[in-house]
């Protein structure tokens, strides 16, 4: 493994591979001393073009707890605010001679095309809606240490599906882990030609929350992206909330061992009500908590781990 830039790209062993590495990177949380010599002398980039918390602290958190040395840099207060091209960017960044870039990026295949272009190893962490791994491997990870093997069970993912690179990633893990996948959505945020989707076969679509979530084991609700929303996608917020929200009338129809996800930011009130949002059963912190370890899982895998020279 050199880059992670598609869930695409990896197969159940590798999934796994990183899933269980996790496990004993996240026992570095805990303790008082969070340091690893395991990736000293390398140097990472966290190069973030669009906002984030979560993601981009958790890979640099990820970065130091492994010893390695890491520098964020973000669209603005860079040269690209000067005109400077993508392409002159990365090869400037590269020259310098750092072993990864881990990029964020509001276009579609951004990553995949910067590692093309350097020579050393790329993270997708998010680009466009299209793609976000490391997201779907610690959503699987802290999945995992809820339910147990992921194999047979049911996880629906809800919400803004057509701008989605969270379902995207999640829809090929899940299924590479053998769980079942429903997908709900109104039809105007449940994306076209969803059926055709290559390498993501036998899952289901519904268009009615109520049926579905008695029957999951999982259900990942997902944020109404409104900054990537042209036009008019549900008549109001109260309406959206009312008909595909986990409103505190449906966590009722949750069966007593099911579990809830959102991967953040949250819109609080209308994907998700307050109390699913901090209901015993939400496992929004601990996706948190395993985002470091799972990052420094992947880190291990392309920096360090066998084949990763390849
Ligand atoms: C997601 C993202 O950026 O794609 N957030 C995250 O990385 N935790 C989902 C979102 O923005 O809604």
């Amino acid at each position: 493994m050199k880059h992670l830039l598609s869930i695409a790209d990896l197969s159940r062993e590798e999934i796994l591979s990183v899933l269980d590495t996790a496990v004993s990177m996240h026992e570095v949380q805990h303790r008082d001393v969070k340091k690893l010599p395991t990736l000293r002398g390398r140097t990472i980039i966290n190069f973030f073009f669009e906002d984030s918390t979560r993601t981009r602290s958790s890979f640099e958190i990820a970065g130091k707890w492994l010893s390695a040395d890491t520098i964020n840099l973000t669209g603005k207060g860079t040269s690209v605010s000067k005109g400077e091209s993508l392409r002159d960017t990365v090869l400037t960044i590269g020259a310098m001679g750092v072993d990864m870039m881990v990029v964020r990026h509001p276009a579609s295949g951004a990553p995949a095309q910067i590692a093309d272009w350097v020579g050393c190893s790329v993270v997708n962490a998010g680009d466009g809606t299209h793609e976000h791994p490391s997201q779907a491997l610690l959503d699987a990870y802290t999945l995992r240490r809820a339910l147990g093997d992921l194999e047979g069970r049911h996880v629906a993912i809800v919400g803004d599906l057509t701008h989605s690179r969270v379902l995207r990633s999640n829809l090929l893990c899940l299924q590479r882990l053998g769980a079942r996948v429903t997908l709900v959505a109104p039809p105007t945020l449940m994306p076209s030609g969803i059926a055709a989707w290559s390498g993501a076969d036998g899952f289901a679509t519904s268009y009615d929350l109520d049926e579905v979530l008695p029957t999951v084991d999982a259900v990942m609700m997902l944020r109404v992206q409104r900054e990537r929303m042209s036009g008019g996608y549900f008549p109001t917020a109260k309406e959206y909330a009312v008909t595909y929200g986990l409103t505190p009338r449906r966590l009722g129809l949750l069966q007593d061992h099911a579990v809830i996800c959102h991967p953040g930011p949250m819109n609080r009130g209308l994907e998700i009500s307050a109390d699913a949002a901090d209901a015993a059963r939400s496992l929004v912190l601990d996706q948190v908590s395993a985002g470091v370890a799972v990052r420094m899982s992947i880190l291990y895998h392309l920096l360090a781990g066998e084949g990763s020279q390849e």
